[in-house]
């Protein structure tokens, strides 16, 4: 062996060297990262609740010049925000005594949308039954849901409040019947019962706090029971240095926007002879009434104003989101995004927003989702908007 071939070994010796030094530092970064990130093992689906991610929506802060994110509640386990509310609701009701962990009993509740869903995945998880009521029009993929996942559902006809066969009262109906006959039971009462926003204003809040680093210009959310609206924007409110501004998102025929805007609770679709059939005329789901709820009026002082959003608009943006973010987002998301987008023409550059993602477009896939999916892949956002 000669001197130039001993150098040429050397040298081998010396990358080899440096490639296992570069090798075992990349195993230790992405370790480091793994053990910083990966969550702990959770004893149950309800431990898989809250701590939702806060998602940059990219095309619309580069349209805008602000920064609009999205609070994911889309991925709490049943897909919904509303798994907060059913758990604090279910917890509420054991510490009353109306529940008893490990021994039979009953929720009920009245709902056309996520909130039976997210009932029943708890009902399943925790030992209890649930007993859903909700109008025979609900649509079908949320029916198939609640069946699959075991409920008892109470198909009645669509009414107003006033109708003592309208959805909710039927559910407080069922649970008075059934506690009645000394079974444990509790009606959850979404609107009307203060677990709901207290959730959002114990969690959800304090999340948005910590996520922005306690700085936000806009919170922007739609209302149903008002549970999210109340118990965010007054933890945000009574808490963040710069009290951000608060948006009611409303959908076209509900009554917040003259509501939070002008002081009375009215919307034209409920002009005389022009009434149709349902309350709230909006290929929505899940936002928009024409009542006052308990969990709104808590709320109402902590919002500025309200933003009308059409539901042609509504359709447009929910292909926008796809299509340029992968965001699958159902109708009441993509109201948010659209006052988002509002708000932001009108706000300074830089501005910080946060629209809460309620659900995703799979639970509106036979309405909402069957227009938004004809809606051409290269609309830009000056088109979502139209104005
Ligand atoms: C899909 C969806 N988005 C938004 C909301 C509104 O949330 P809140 O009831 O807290 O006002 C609901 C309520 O049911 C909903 O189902």
């Amino acid at each position: 062996m000669g001197i130039d071939d001993k150098s040429i070994s050397w040298r081998d010796a010396l990358s080899a060297l440096s490639l296992l030094i570069a090798g075992y530092s990349t195993y230790r970064y992405y370790r480091s990262l793994s053990e910083s990130t990966i969550p702990p093992v959770k004893k149950g689906v309800e431990e898989l609740i809250g701590n939702t991610p806060l998602v940059l929506i990219k095309s619309l802060s580069n349209a805008t010049g602000c920064r609009v994110y999205a609070k994911m509640e889309l991925c709490n386990p049943a897909g919904s925000a509303k798994d907060r509310v059913a758990y604090n609701v279910i917890q509420t009701a054991e510490k009353t005594g109306q529940l008893v962990r490990g021994e039979p009993g009953w929720v009920f509740e009245g709902t056309s949308g996520s909130t039976g869903i997210s009932v029943a995945m708890l009902c399943n998880a925790l030992g209890y039954k649930a007993h859903i009521s909700l109008p025979d029009d609900t649509s079908s993929e949320k029916l198939a849901l609640l069946e699959s996942l075991g409920a008892v559902v109470n198909k009645v006809k669509p009414a107003s409040i006033v109708d003592p066969d309208q959805y909710v009262n039927a559910a407080k109906k069922s649970a008075e019947a059934m506690v009645s006959k000394g079974i444990r039971g509790v009606f959850a009462d979404q609107f009307e019962n203060e677990a709901n926003w207290r959730i959002h204003y114990e969690a959800t809040g304090p999340e948005i706090y910590r996520q922005t680093g306690g700085e936000l210009d806009l919170f922007i959310a739609g209302c149903g029971t008002g549970g999210t609206i109340t118990g965010v924007s007054k933890y945000l409110k009574e808490n963040m240095k710069t009290q951000p501004h608060v948006v009611l998102a409303d959908p076209q025929g509900s009554g917040f926007y003259n509501r939070i805007n002008y002081g009375v609770m009215y919307d034209n679709a409920e002009k005389e002879g022009t009434r149709r059939r349902h309350q709230v005329d909006t290929i929505v789901e899940g936002i928009g009434l024409n009542r006052i709820t308990r969990n709104f009026k808590l709320g109402e002082t902590y919002i500025d104003e309200s933003i009308r959003v059409t539901d042609e608009q509504a359709i447009k943006m929910a292909k926008f989101l796809t299509v340029n973010d992968g965001l699958f987002v159902g109708s009441s998301t993509a109201i948010n995004a659209v006052a988002a987008v509002k708000m932001a023409r009108r706000t300074s550059t830089g501005s910080k927003i946060v629209i809460i993602a309620c659900d995703a477009g799979s639970r509106h896939l036979s309405k909402f989702w069957k227009e938004a999916k004809n809606v051409d892949c290269n609309i830009t956002l000056d088109q979502v908007i139209g104005e």
